[in-house]
């Protein structure tokens, strides 16, 4: 006989997942979503982000069409289950998954006002990739009820997620954000909320020390990634930093530069400070290390 305990419970009565913010990872995240069955609520403040969510989830889900990978029932029936507001009071949700900016004060402000319009059994995850999640939780209601949920970037191809226990986390809330990931097709790695959790932690110094090489004139960038790739990672990291967005990635270096008492290796680097401050973003902006044509 099925075993039948209270997170199963949560599991199966997940049936709307509501991603807030529509940039690289929400929108990639809502594609899984509607893929794995879930109804689906993009939000994102910004009407322009959210069309172009919309757009890029129907082009991705066209060319796995055409690649063979998914039917065309699929792909009509995930676009189905996708729905996109402006509207924060329309964020009603079993889970929502925040990917807004990589800001503190922005995603507490964010979880207060869907704390406001929610149930007290609905789960709120965060895509942070470096803020403390116990912090966050400690502000709003529930706190129990908060956990992070770490996809990885591009969100429908990466099949890791570090599902992060904040001190307040329950264990009911932590497996049934597992099995959530699980019916994505994605695998759910355990970490305690600590600065980085383990891939932003350890990948630090990947994007870190290759930065350090070109500022101190030893090498080029081009050189960087060639090598890096040649030795078996799939990126190098100025490729990998222009994929994640430059904003995201340092701010994510600075965070946790501070969380761990202000390390002289983990300095943020002034070459890419220089990047956020001119707008060279990456891939999302059309230029970061390298330049890209949309
Ligand atoms: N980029 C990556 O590779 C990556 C990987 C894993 C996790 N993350 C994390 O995911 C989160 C989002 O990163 P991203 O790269 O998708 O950022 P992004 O800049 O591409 O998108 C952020 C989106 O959030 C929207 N937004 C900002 N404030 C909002 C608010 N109050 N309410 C609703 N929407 C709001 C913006 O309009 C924008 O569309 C960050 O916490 C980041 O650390 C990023």
């Amino acid at each position: 006989m099925q075993q039948f305990n209270r997170s199963t419970y949560f599991y199966c009565m997940t049936q709307t997942i509501c991603i807030c913010g529509a940039g690289t990872m929400g929108s990639g995240i809502a594609q899984v979503a509607a893929q794995a069955g879930f109804r689906t609520l993009l939000f994102d403040v910004n009407a322009a982000m959210l069309e172009k969510g919309r757009s890029g989830i129907e082009k991705n889900l066209g060319k796995l069409v055409e690649k063979g990978r998914i039917t065309e029932t699929d792909r009509s029936q995930a676009i189905s289950r996708l729905s996109y507001t402006g509207e924060i009071n329309s964020c009603i949700a079993d889970l929502v998954i925040e990917a807004i900016v990589e800001q503190k004060q922005a995603k507490l402000e964010l979880f207060q006002q869907l704390a406001a319009v929610n149930t007290k059994k609905t789960i709120f995850a965060t895509n942070t990739s470096s803020l403390s999640i116990s912090e966050l939780a400690a502000e709003i209601p529930f706190p129990q009820r908060v956990a992070g949920m770490h996809f990885f970037n591009p969100a429908p191809l990466m099949k890791l997620v570090e599902v992060v226990r904040a001190a307040q986390t329950s264990e009911e809330v932590i497996q049934a954000i597992s099995a959530i990931a699980r019916q994505m097709g994605k695998t759910p790695v355990f970490c305690k909320d600590a600065p980085g959790f383990i891939v932003n932690r350890v990948a630090r110094h990947y994007y870190l020390e290759a930065m350090k090489l070109v500022e101190q004139g030893y090498t080029d960038i081009a050189a960087i990634d060639a090598v890096m790739q040649a030795t078996g990672f799939k990126m190098g990291p100025f490729a990998l930093m222009d994929l994640i967005g430059m904003d995201i990635n340092y701010s994510v270096s600075g965070i946790v530069w501070n969380a761990l008492g202000r390390p002289e290796r983990l300095t943020p680097s002034p070459v890419q400070a220089g990047k956020v401050a001119r707008g060279e973003l990456g891939r999302k902006t059309g230029k970061g290390f390298y330049e890209y044509n949309s």
